[in-house]
């Protein structure tokens, strides 16, 4: 039994995407069967419908500063699908521990950064800074402290002379493309520990 996975998403979905590509193949232990987006304008939500996934919005503003009835209802929608497995894929929300303990071991998060390295936003711009020769991506398992967690899948590629922020992620991102799509794979065949 392939394993229903859902994609949580705020943005492009270009992640998403790549997963929704990857679990089309007959072998592919794991089918899309949820995306749901935190933003209604979200323009993945698009791309989602387009390749026939079924969609729904959780509108965090709608809910004030009531974090818990948002991931009551995030969590209502994952079980009315009979969720197995949650992607976090450029999803800008950060979770409680309640939510993050809910899905333990079962939801997977992508961080442009080769963790532990970078954990937060503008990883491309530190990893110039800090100079670095190499940097890339990770997937791991979500726990409540951010960017942590068990690392499922990590690949990096070389930082060239001239790099920008830009260039930069835009390479990273191809990799990513590739790489959480792998690591989903590995997680729905239970070759991983959580
Ligand atoms: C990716 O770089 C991902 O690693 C990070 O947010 C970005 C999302 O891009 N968490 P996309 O929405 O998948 O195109």
């Amino acid at each position: 039994m392939k394993k229903r996975v859902a994609i949580l998403i705020s943005g492009r979905g270009s992640n998403m995407t790549a997963l929704i590509e990857a679990a089309e193949a007959k072998d592919y232990p794991a089918e899309i069967a949820l995306v749901i987006s935190n933003r209604p304008d979200a323009p993945g939500l698009a791309s989602a419908r387009a390749a026939g996934v079924a969609t729904a919005i959780v509108d965090h503003t709608r809910f004030g500063d009531e974090r818990e009835a948002f991931e009551h209802a995030l969590d209502g929608e994952l079980r009315k699908s009979r969720i197995d497995l949650v992607c976090l894929a450029g999803f800008m929300r950060l979770l409680t521990p309640w939510f993050v303990t809910r899905w333990s071991g079962r939801m997977l998060n992508i961080h442009p950064s080769l963790l532990p390295q970078f954990k937060g936003l503008q990883t491309h711009r530190r990893a110039l800074e800090a100079g670095m020769k190499r940097h890339g991506a990770t997937v791991h398992f979500v726990v409540p402290e951010m960017d942590s967690g068990p690392i499922v899948a990590q690949d990096s590629v070389a930082v060239r002379e001239g790099d920008t922020e830009e260039t930069l992620a835009a390479r990273v991102l191809e990799l990513e493309h590739k790489l959480y799509p792998r690591a989903l794979r590995a997680v729905a065949e239970g070759r991983t520990e959580s």
